[in-house]
Order: structure tokens, then C-alpha cells, then sequence
């Protein structure tokens, strides 16, 4: 992804000097493009939490980063070096819980270094997993794109190459993986390919990631697209104006229950009653095979009330946050929900697509048996 014509992937590590991880500051935009430095894993666990960096992919690709940082430099008075390694990895798992990707990844860092009885090479090997974690990341989100494309291709013929309109929710897009983004990868190859394309962006109130991220992304890459708020979808596909929905997810069970930001399972009904494709983009390392029933299983995040109370916008070269219900009113803030399998018209992941059933998935990932 270009931002003003420089090529940048989202997480990187400095090159030269100590240990340093470097991440876009997504709080920022789109006005301001901040890059954010991280030393401990303390400050990497903050940006999870505070949603600096954000999105499944990503997050994980972080955590991997932060269990290195971790173990460059441990401090002087650690004296058990597995019980640090395990604090350190609940440390992390426990900043933000629907988003499955977090655990893998710690998880695959954590069986790396296992296997290694010289502690010396210990920070090595995590270096080594997370850096082939955040590659294989990358490629899975190509791929998913040249699975997607040919999805956005059959409409546009069918439509004659008229403009496929597509919706989104939320930012799935690169800012929330490492490069190309889930969701958004197909969106990218087909407007690269010179398919007619436009994309419908819901805010996606709390936080707003569609109308500050998604924008920004979309406008950065050309691809031309309108905000809308989130309530609007569904007159939208009342009236014929969406031909697809495409979201990402953050954890998905292995019949095929889809948690991601909350309101895309309002807008899954809002396509089921309108005939309207309603597609999850997502890598093999947000499915979780080890969960069947969605709604009862996925630990669905619970944020500061503070993010529904308050908005934050531009004016005049600042940042401003502004109160927006009465002071005493009371807030809730549920981060993400569960779009039951039945109202998924398919899953489309680095292997290719299949239905939201648990025979589809275990057909191209016969590990989730
Ligand atoms: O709370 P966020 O902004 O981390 O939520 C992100 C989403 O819900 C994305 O749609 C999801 O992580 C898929 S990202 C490729």
C-alpha cells in the first residue's frame, strides 16, 4: 500500500540500533500519519489495548513482535525464564479477547521457542516466527484477493461491467493486516484489474474505523467510494444499490459463525432479506476450529463506555473529543457480534472459498477436524 506515494506495510522492525518495533498509529488518522516506536512489550500490549494498532492480522503479527521484545531484553531480576515467558504471553493475550489471531500467534512463537534448550538462542528463534508470521500474513491476504476478485468479476459480468457496488463494514483493509487487508484485498484486485468498482463504507461508530481508516485507504488507493452512516445499508440494498457485502472477521468457528465489528450481523440480515451476497474475507488464522456455536462461544470484547459517550473529530489542525449524550446517561460499548452461518453466502481465504458450513470449511482445511 502507497500512502502519498511511499510504499509502507503497517508493523516492521527498525532496522539498526536496540530492538525497536515499529507500527502506523492508526489513532491518527486519517489527519495526521503518525509512526509509533515500541521497545517493551508493555508498550506493545498498550497498543493492542488501546487500539494504536488494530485489526485481527495485525494484532497478532504485534503480539509475535512483542514476545521478541520480550525476550531480547528481559529484566535483571528475572531468575525463571519460562515463568517470565508465560506471564509474558498472558500479558499479551489478555489485551484484547475476541480477535483470534492474538492467541495464535503467541502461541506459535510459544512452541518455537520450546523446542530450544539453549536459552541463548532463544530471542532468535522468536525473531525468526514472528517475522515468517507476518509473511505468511501478507500472502495470505493475496491470495485472498485473487480468490475474491473472480467473485467481484462474475457480478461485474453479470452486470453487464456496469458499477459493482460493494459494502463494507469496518476497516479490514491493510491498515488492519500487514499489507492488502482482508476484505479489501478483492477491492484492490478488481480496481486494479480496471473492474468498475465503488464501495459503500459504514463509519462504523464507536471508533469509526470505516469513515477515518477505510476512507483513508480507499482514497489513497483510488478506489472510489462514499462514507455512509451505519444505519444506511439497509435502504441501500432495498433499493438495489449493493451488489455485495464483503467484511473481514476476527474469529470464526469451524461451522461457520462469523464474530467481527459490531453491526455486521445487522447488516448480514439486512442482505439475507434483500438477496444481497454477503461474503467474510478472512486467513486461516482468524478461523477458530476448536469452537463451533458462535454466539455462546466467541468472548465478545467490552470497551470503555467512554468510546459511545464521546466522538473525536477535526477542526482547525486538532484533534477535538466532544460529548455527545447527556452527562449522566449511562453507555454501553460491545466491540464486536456474531453473524450466525446461515446468513453467510460464503468464506473467502487464502486456500479459496467455500460455504459457511462446517463440510465447506472442512473441506479446504481438513485440519479443522
Ligand atoms: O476493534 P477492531 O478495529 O480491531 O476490529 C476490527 C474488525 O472488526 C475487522 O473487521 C476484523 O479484525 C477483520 S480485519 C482484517
Amino acid at each position: 500500500m502507497k500512502i502519498n506515494g511511499t510504499q509502507y506495510r503497517t508493523i516492521w522492525l527498525k532496522e539498526g540500533g536496540p530492538a525497536t518495533l515499529q507500527a502506523i498509529d492508526q489513532r491518527f488518522l486519517p489527519h495526521e500519519f503518525h509512526i509509533e516506536d515500541m521497545r517493551t512489550v508493555e508498550e506493545v500490549a498498550r497498543a493492542i489495548r488501546e487500539m494504536h494498532l488494530r485489526g485481527a492480522p495485525l494484532i497478532g503479527s504485534a503480539a509475535a513482535y512483542g514476545m521478541y521484545l520480550a525476550l531480547a531484553s528481559p529484566p535483571e531480576e528475572v531468575t525463571n525464564i519460562w515463568e517470565y515467558i508465560s506471564q509474558t504471553a498472558q500479558l499479551l493475550m489478555d489485551t484484547r479477547p475476541t480477535a483470534v489471531n492474538l492467541a495464535y500467534a503467541v502461541g506459535r512463537v510459544l512452541a518455537a521457542i520450546e523446542k530450544e534448550d539453549d536459552v541463548a538462542k532463544i530471542p532468535g528463534i522468536a525473531l525468526q516466527e514472528a517475522h515468517k508470521i507476518t509473511e505468511e500474513s501478507v500472502e495470505h491476504c493475496r491470495l485472498i484477493g485473487e480468490h475474491g476478485l473472480e467473485i467481484i468479476k462474475d457480478i461485474s459480468k453479470k452486470k453487464k461491467g456496469k458499477t459493482v457496488n460493494i459494502l463494507t463494514h469496518c476497516n479490514a483493509g491493510w491498515l488492519a493486516c500487514i499489507d492488502y487487508g482482508t476484505a479489501t484485498a478483492p477491492i484492490y484486485a478488481a480496481h486494479d484489474a480496471g473492474i468498475d468498482v465503488h464501495v459503500w463504507v459504514d463509519e462504523t461508530r464507536p471508533r469509526n474505523q470505516g469513515a477515518h481508516l477505510t476512507a483513508f485507504e480507499l482514497l489513497h488507493h483510488g478506489v472510489p467510494h462514499t462514507v455512509i452512516t451505519d444505519n444506511t445499508g439497509g435502504h441501500l440494498m432495498q433499493h438495489g444499490m449493493v451488489d455485495l457485502v464483503l467484511v473481514g472477521s476476527d474469529r470464526t468457528t469451524r461451522r461457520g459463525d462469523v464474530a467481527n465489528k459490531i453491526g455486521t450481523y445487522l447488516k448480514a440480515l439486512a442482505a439475507k432479506d434483500n438477496e444481497v451476497p454477503f461474503y467474510v474475507a478472512l486467513p486461516s488464522t482468524s478461523f477458530d476450529f476448536g469452537l463451533r456455536d458462535g454466539i455462546k462461544e466467541i468472548p465478545i470484547e467490552e470497551r470503555n463506555p467512554d468510546e459511545v459517550s464521546y466522538v473525536h473529530g477535526w477542526f482547525n489542525g486538532k484533534i477535538y473529543k466532544v460529548r455527545i449524550s447527556p452527562q449522566d446517561s449511562q453507555a454501553a460499548n460491545y466491540a464486536f457480534d456474531v453473524t450466525p452461518a446461515r446468513l453467510v453466502t460464503g468464506l473467502i481465504t487464502e486456500r479459496g472459498a467455500c460455504r459457511a458450513t462446517e463440510r465447506g470449511i472442512s473441506k479446504l482445511f481438513p485440519e479443522a477436524k
